[in-house]
């Protein structure tokens, strides 16, 4: 099968780290780029990270560097309203990030390109078709989007995690990377080409453990080491903000969010529940500022080329894992 070739746009972050291991590993992806958008942390870090991670895997993939804020969100006073922030103050005091922000990696000592990330997507997808995977807010995507519409031709899939259809984490109704930059997550819905969102229901759906961490480091490969580390270090952190419930290690789990794009790439058959429905993100600013909503209505024509999943096949992708940090993919 030949390659598929992709730019991938992230705000390395954790699970970021992990779908970029997936993407330079694979003998069936090609990466072309990665482009970085603020998020989980602030664009500088996003990008540091994502520069640790490339230096780290010894791979000649460019890093661009992109938007630093939301296109329209912190403009209105107040409406920035209880998103769950990247880290918690719990009752006895202890602050816990959910993504650190430098990952446990030497600094590095590669830098990013000087043109801008929203440059490099409109002047690349003007002369190449390639797929693009958003794992981030979609601040670049939508800007690029907005300088030249018609780069959504060249565009052979948009792969976004992002939304949540029946479970959110930012705020009651919203996921985070669609709350940080609702706008654009709806100007990237519109784009006219096929998208496929993996929403928290589906990543929600394929928990890791800590056990599956040690399992993936058992690989023994330092790539291995540092991708089972991450999803220890994950399981722990949702444990610190209370997302699992549990004083007991080994019930702690963790979402690997956005490696689930890439992995989609390599076996379309780790989404077990695929449907193709009309999407749309409110920016309102209301309670549902942010959230992806989805048109039940069977008798409703759709709109563009959007499929949701809403189930994944977690031992199907811990073992794509390991296979691919085994070189056996
Ligand atoms: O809600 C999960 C998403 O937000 C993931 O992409 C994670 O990296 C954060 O960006
Ligand atoms: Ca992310």
């Amino acid at each position: 099968m030949d390659k598929r070739k992709i730019i991938l746009d992230v705000d390395t972050g954790t699970d970021d780290a992990m779908a970029i291991i997936m993407a330079a590993l694979s003998p069936d992806i090609e990466l072309k780029a990665i482009t970085c958008t603020h998020g989980n942390l602030p664009l500088p870090n996003t990008v540091d990270n994502t520069l640790r991670v490339v230096e780290m895997l010894g791979i000649d993939v460019p890093v661009y560097s992109g938007c630093a804020e939301p296109m329209a969100q912190w403009l209105r006073p107040g409406r920035v309203m209880n998103p769950r922030r990247q880290h918690q103050v719990d009752s006895d005091g202890r602050v816990s990030m959910i993504h650190e922000e430098h990952l446990p990696l030497p600094e590095p000592t590669i830098r990013a390109e000087e043109k801008h990330a929203v440059s490099f997507l409109v002047d690349t997808f003007r002369k190449e078709k390639l797929t693009l995977v958003a794992v981030g807010p979609a601040t670049n995507v939508a800007m690029a989007l907005r300088m030249d519409p018609s780069i959504a031709d060249n565009i052979e899939e948009l792969v976004v995690m992002g939304g949540g259809v029946h479970c959110s984490n930012a705020t009651q109704s919203a996921e985070f990377n669609f709350y940080l930059d609702p706008e654009a997550a709806e100007i990237m819905m519109r784009a006219n080409c096929k998208i496929t969102v993996f929403p928290l229901d589906a990543t929600t759906s394929a928990l890791f453990s800590i056990k599956d961490g040690e399992d993936i480091k058992a690989v023994g490969t330092e790539p291995a080491e540092f991708f089972g580390d991450l999803v220890i270090d994950f399981c722990r952190r949702m444990e610190a903000i209370r997302l699992s419930n549990t004083d007991d290690p080994n019930q702690f789990e963790c979402a690997i969010h956005d490696a689930l794009c890439i992995l989609y790439l390599i076996d379309p058959k780790i989404a077990t529940d695929l449907r193709r429905q009309s999407a749309f993100v409110d920016f309102s600013g209301g309670y549902a500022d942010g959230a992806l909503l989805v048109d039940t209505r069977s008798y409703m024509e759709l709109m563009g080329e959007t499929y949701i999943a809403y189930k994944a096949d977690k031992q199907r992708i811990k073992d794509l894992i390991i296979e691919i940090l085994s070189g056996n993919a």
